[in-house]
């Protein structure tokens, strides 16, 4: 089982947005509520936030969240989130079938970024409401003041503007499932109308336009296309969501599912450029991946009505599905040059690499970690590396290669970082890489996650059962590497 990987600093495949390596906090299930809010825990700051939340999220250093919807956003009132909280409505909320206490709103959430280090990626109710509910949110959120909304936030105590700069123009509005859900020509010109409106308030915004749900639904690429056709000029990204899962249990095929994202990306940029064309446009469209995930532990019903933040998507991950998550953001890596946004779906406790327990502790699962390298080593330019790796099939793909790699070039840090999976369930990679470019450079640490059961996770009770540990045995001499990774693996080399 051998790969090889060549690597040259002169030819670069994409720059990276670090948006790429956004999350995402919806009202939904307990991501909000015993989550990042938990008054009352021991470990809660003065405003309610769990300290031991916020470090972890730091440690992800994650640059973008999105918020406050998903579905969740199709039936919100933002204005039901602001101003004194004693005088907020507890109102159902119909996606999640929950009760919303509205404790947390638009600001304290701000705050709540900014005490992580994060953007904020907002999401407008296109479900239920539309244009004036959109301009009314970006003015109270992003204008300094003198006017009736942007004095309102100052009255509720935010002096400051939150000078948002990523919005979103709705939630999978395809969706049967989705309140309000629209047409293609009816959403493309809701979006259209809304997106001037809200631009008209701060014309420094950067807007999203909801792609289909999936590339599953019947109307994928229609829906895209028509909706393009009428917000074209009005907006920066078009929207992707996936989640990837193994419920027939067919390992080999669920670790090769990153071949799936790869595809669905390239169809999306194939239309935008169509209506590029079509358009005589000298714009181009970049990619919002802004909900991607591994789900499938657990179902999005909630048998527990009109709870508050009930138990619903706690997905518990294995390594199994940290690798995945690994060919997934390596995915993303190599289409850098357009997919500028990506938002892992979600960050606590919903479907999630942060869980909590009310009043105990918090814990990082599987998928935290590949997150994390990513995040914190993959900053700067994505290399196009040449790669050669043996190849298997599985139920729904062919020509799999064992190895998943990408290179990146952090010239800011002087480093170069090789992230690779080994999707062999036996077997280990032998892989030779050459980095002869980089006169004199060093292997500087190389990090492997494993573990002889590909079904492990952690727990409360066993938070560290998987976790990275440093590998051994890599070895670089005259520009050339030769590793030996172990089978179903995820790795991080990092040079200098
Ligand atoms: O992330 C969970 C849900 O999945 C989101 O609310 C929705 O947009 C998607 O269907």
């Amino acid at each position: 089982n051998k790969a090889t990987m060549a690597i040259d600093r002169r030819y670069v495949a994409g720059e990276i947005d670090n948006r790429l390596y956004g999350s995402f906090v919806e009202h939904l299930g307990r991501a909000v509520y015993e989550g990042i809010y938990e008054p009352g825990h021991p470990l809660a700051d003065e405003r309610g936030f769990r300290k031991d939340v916020m470090e972890m999220v730091r440690e992800l250093q994650v640059p973008l969240i999105r918020y406050p919807g998903g579905n969740f956003v199709s039936g919100y009132n933002w204005e039901d989130g602001v101003g004194p909280v004693s005088e907020r409505p507890r109102k159902l909320d119909l996606a999640w079938l929950s009760t919303e206490t509205n404790e947390i709103g638009t600001n304290e959430f701000m705050e709540w970024c900014k005490a992580v280090g994060a953007e904020v990626n907002m999401a407008v109710n296109l479900g239920t409401r539309g244009v004036d509910a959109a301009r009314n949110l970006v003015e109270y959120c992003n204008h300094p003041g003198g006017s009736y909304y942007s004095d309102m936030r100052i009255a509720h105590g935010w002096k400051d503007p939150h000078n948002i700069k990523t919005w979103c123009l709705g939630n999978e509005m395809d969706g049967p499932w989705q309140i309000g859900r629209k047409t293609a020509t009816e959403y493309g010109r809701l979006a259209a109308e809304a997106a001037k409106a809200m631009r008209w308030v701060d014309p420094s915004i950067e807007l999203v336009a909801c792609g289909s749900s999936s590339q599953t639904m019947d109307t994928f690429a229609d829906w895209e296309a028509t909706v393009l056709d009428h917000t074209y000029d009005y907006v920066d990204y078009l929207s992707l969501h996936s989640y990837y899962g193994n419920r027939s249990g067919d390992s080999a095929n669920f670790l090769a599912k990153s071949l799936d994202m790869d595809s669905f990306i390239s169809s999306v940029i194939s239309i935008c450029d169509y209506m590029k064309a079509k358009k005589r446009s000298k714009k181009k469209i970049m990619l919002s991946f802004d909900e991607w995930n591994v789900w499938y532990h657990t179902g999005a019903d909630n048998p527990n009505r009109w709870a508050v933040a009930p138990h619903i998507l706690e997905d518990v991950y294995n390594l199994e599905d940290a690798l995945v998550v690994g060919t997934l953001l390596i995915t993303l890596l190599k289409h850098a040059d357009r997919v500028k946004i990506a938002c892992q779906a979600q960050l606590v406790n919903v479907i999630a690499p942060i869980m909590t327990e009310k009043g105990g502790a918090a814990w990082k699962q599987t998928i935290f970690y590949p997150y994390m390298h990513v995040s914190v080593f993959g900053r700067g330019t994505v290399l196009q590396s040449q790669v050669t790796s043996a190849k298997y099939d599985s139920k729904d793909f062919t020509d799999v290669p064992y190895l998943e790699s990408v290179a990146v070039l952090n010239e800011e840090a002087g480093e170069v970082i090789v992230f690779a999976v080994n999707r062999h369930l036996e077997e280990a990679l032998e892989l030779d890489c050459d980095l002869r470019s980089f006169e004199g450079i060093a292997l500087l640490e190389y990090i492997v996650m494993d573990h002889d059961n590909s079904k492990a996770g952690n727990s409360a009770g066993s938070p560290n059962e998987v976790a990275p540990r440093q590998g051994s045995g890599a070895a670089l001499s005259d520009g050339k590497l030769t590793v030996r990774l172990p089978k179903h693996s995820w790795n991080v080399l990092r040079f200098k």
